[in-house]
């Protein structure tokens, strides 16, 4: 394990606090990070197995090393952070895109851009916006009350991202609960089996699509056809390509809409603005985007040591973005724990930044658009089924979401 360098001086403040922490409120930073909104642009924090890493937590800091080469993502560097006990027994593993770095990442990016482009995200707009009504016409036809995360929230971004990548839809049972147990199994087990399973089921996918003698509709029809026949990547290096997307496609968005509503609903005078003009829903996503920072919680580790902001982060020392932290940072958001929709919100890291900034953030915020707009205007009477304090949230995590809404119209 890596030790953290002596810091004298200002630079750092001097107790280190857990991280990941439980919210106290669903949409606010857990309070228990106070001592990271300081001022400072590092701090400290321990993980669970004690280990001391650099927390990023200024802005502008924060942009610049996300953008620094000398911070690596490959989880199989021997001093890379493991954020929670379940990733203990998965670090050896390689991780498509997120884990990569360039060059290597560069190459993988570049296949998987086109089918990205914010120009592909507004084509599926119409097709989004179908499933967005489809899904509402039965919540509307079946009467309230509903659980928006089952009927709503998270069928959204899982028929999407089938249909973007070419998975039947039939499975979303299987991958849901298998990327539930991927990224919050109890136990590294899970995370391992989980893993496994998902593996096998993408590369029996992939099999069948490189069987058929004209490719299907998806992304990965394409490359099955193209690229992987040419030979310019693996069946291997596809599958953990697949399975990062479908896991992140579905995952991150539906936890974005259930929440998103959860805060809307909060903030009853934010809900009558949008609903009295829908215009200003792009900019709305935009500052729930901020405001929520579900990914609370990018790790790196330093390849070479680092000078910046009157600190030396040393060779083979752990940082990790608090994105919830570094999206309120006051230097860049004026009253930084309001929701405002007018503020300009589009520079924040809740899609991270530099070479690994999100590749589905256009079809994410296509996605957010659509779902909350077609929840505003088609169920005017939304509100929560139940007491707030009761509605039950994914506990602290480095991805923040709700395990339930309860809601009726
Ligand atoms: C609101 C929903 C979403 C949020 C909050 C989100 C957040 C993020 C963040 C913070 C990162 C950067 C991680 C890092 O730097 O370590 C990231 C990367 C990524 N996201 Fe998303 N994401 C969302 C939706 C999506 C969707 C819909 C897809 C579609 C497939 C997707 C695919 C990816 C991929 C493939 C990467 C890795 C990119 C790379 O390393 O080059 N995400 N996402």
């Amino acid at each position: 394990m890596t030790e953290l360098t002596d810091i004298t001086g200002p630079a750092t403040p001097a107790d280190p606090v857990a991280f990941p922490q439980d919210r106290t409120c669903p949409y606010h930073p857990p309070t228990g990070y106070a001592p990271l909104r300081d001022g400072h642009d590092l701090s400290r924090v321990t993980l669970f197995d004690g280990r001391e890493v650099w927390a990023v937590t200024a802005h502008a800091t924060a942009r610049a090393l996300l953008a620094d080469p000398r911070l690596s993502s490959d989880r199989r560097h021997p001093d890379f952070p493991v954020p929670t006990e379940r990733f203990a027994g998965v670090r050896d593993r390689r991780v498509a895109l997120l884990g990569v770095d360039d060059p290597e990442h560069q190459r993988q990016r570049r296949m998987m851009i086109p089918s990205f482009t914010l120009k592909r995200a507004a084509e599926l707009r119409p097709w989004i916006q179908r499933t967005v009504d489809g899904l509402l016409d039965a919540m509307i036809a079946q009467g309230p009350p509903a659980e928006l995360v089952s009927a709503f929230a998270l069928p959204v971004p899982s028929m999407v991202i089938c249909r973007l990548l070419g998975v039947p839809y039939a499975d979303h049972e299987f991958f849901e609960e298998q990327s539930r147990r991927l990224l919050r199994g109890p136990a590294a087990a899970d995370t391992l089996d989980a893993r496994a399973r998902l593996e096998n089921y993408l590369g029996r996918l992939i099999d069948d699509k490189a069987k058929q003698s004209e490719p299907g509709e998806g992304v990965l029809d394409d490359i099955v056809h193209g690229r992987l026949r040419e030979g310019a990547l693996s069946r291997d290096e596809l599958v953990s390509l697949a399975l990062i997307l479908l896991v992140a496609g579905h995952e991150t968005t539906a936890n974005m809409i259930s929440l998103g509503t959860y805060t809307l609903l909060r903030h009853p005078a934010r809900l009558a603005e949008l609903r009295a003009d829908p215009a200003l829903l792009p900019a709305a996503v935009e500052e729930l985007m901020r405001m929520l920072s579900i990914a609370d919680g990018l790790f790196r580790v330093a390849l070479e040591d680092v000078e910046v902001a009157g600190a030396t982060i040393r060779a083979g020392e752990g940082v990790l973005f608090s994105t919830s932290v570094i999206n309120r940072d006051p230097s860049q958001y004026e009253d930084p724990d309001t929701l405002d929709f007018h503020r300009p919100a589009r520079h924040h890291v809740a899609f991270g930044f530099g070479i690994h900034q999100c590749l589905g953030q256009n079809l994410a915020r296509a996605e957010l658009e659509i779902a909350l707009g077609g929840l505003l205007t088609r169920l005017p009477g939304l509100r929560l089924a139940v007491p707030a304090e009761d509605v039950r949230f994914k506990p602290g995590d480095t991805i923040q979401g709700m395990l339930e809404l309860p809601v009726t119209w």
